[in-house]
């Protein structure tokens, strides 16, 4: 049975003949996780940080293992942040697997797990306290079909930016549109955090890691392929001019295969996000795929 408390000074012990591939400190609390920091002498420019949400598979493995490489000191934060989850039932069915993630996390050698409660993360409550301007960004896709999720995310980050101190921050090109909120976010607050961008980690069939795919039954797994089987099929018959037929050939090939609702399939530049129908052949893309397999809602992407 691991052990993991609030106070800096303890460490997992591992049981008689069952050595840990690493020994990584776990924190609960804020001042513990500065306390360490302090007494090790670990500054900004050292540490990679790593913001999750628990339920890890090898897409985060991947940003913990990226950082490790860089020889940074590397924090992973696990806490499933309520103000971004715009469906309550999203956010009360969220995976939650701590002991896995912990083992999964001391496979890999991360040093430190930041494992904050509610009240720890909002001591004074979840409401915002600040309206962040993201402009265009909040008014397409996720940001229109999700209200209220990017400034939660921004919310939640933020925190977390000012409780880590770290010089780099790694995340998944998974979360495309996530990935430029929070570039934009970091250029807007006063903390020198310069962001990592990693490729999206797949299945072998091409599903993309997440950490709802645990809640798709055997056959929406089988069907969830569908998504990387559209982008693909988007990326060999792209040609300049409309592209509104071929996303809407994609969205039915997905509803063919056993998807519920669509929430969008769509090119988009790939810089800006603006909603791209007539191509010009040179314009950078990115397709954009959200969709409901029964009660799960999968997102995915891929840079043409
Ligand atoms: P979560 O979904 O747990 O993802 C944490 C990080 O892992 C994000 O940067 C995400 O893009 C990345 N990631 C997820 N699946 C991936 C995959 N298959 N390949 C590569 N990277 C992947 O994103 C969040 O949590 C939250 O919104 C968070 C930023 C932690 C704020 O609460």
């Amino acid at each position: 049975m691991q052990k993991y408390t609030n106070t800096a000074e303890s460490q997992y012990i591992a049981p008689k003949g069952l050595e840990p591939i690493s020994i990584m400190i776990v924190c609960t609390t804020v001042a513990a996780l500065q306390q360490h920091l302090q007494q090790q002498q670990i500054t900004r420019s050292k540490t990679g940080f790593v913001p999750t949400m628990g339920a890890l598979h090898q897409g985060h493995l991947a940003l913990i293992e990226q950082s490790l490489s860089l020889e940074l000191f590397t924090i992973c934060s696990i806490f499933v942040n309520p103000t971004q989850f715009n469906n309550p039932d999203d956010f009360a069915k969220y995976p939650i697997t701590i002991a896995n993630d912990i083992r999964l996390l001391e496979s890999v050698g991360c040093h430190l797990l930041f494992l904050p409660s509610v009240q720890e993360m909002y001591p004074q409550g979840t409401q915002a306290t600040r309206h962040y301007e993201l402009g265009f960004l909040e008014t397409v896709f996720e940001g229109s079909h999700r209200p209220g999720h990017f400034q939660g995310v921004c919310q939640v980050v933020h925190r977390l930016l000012n409780i880590v101190p770290c010089g780099k921050m790694l995340l998944g090109q998974k979360d495309y549109q996530q990935c430029m909120v929070l570039t934009q976010l970091v250029k807007t607050i006063p903390i020198a955090t310069e962001i990592i961008i990693a490729p999206t980690v797949r299945e072998a069939d091409g599903l993309a890691m997440s950490s709802r795919n645990m809640r798709l039954n055997p056959e929406q797994r089988q069907q969830a392929t569908a998504i990387y089987k559209a982008m693909q099929f988007i990326k060999s018959k792209l040609q300049p001019g409309d592209t509104t037929t071929l996303a809407s050939n994609a969205a039915q090939q997905l509803l063919d295969a056993g998807f519920t609702s669509i929430d969008y399939v769509s090119l988009a530049h790939a810089h800006t996000l603006e909603p791209i129908t007539d191509w010009d052949g040179s314009t950078p893309l990115v397709v954009l795929v959200a969709a409901f397999l029964g009660e799960v809602r999968l997102i995915d992407n891929y840079v043409i």
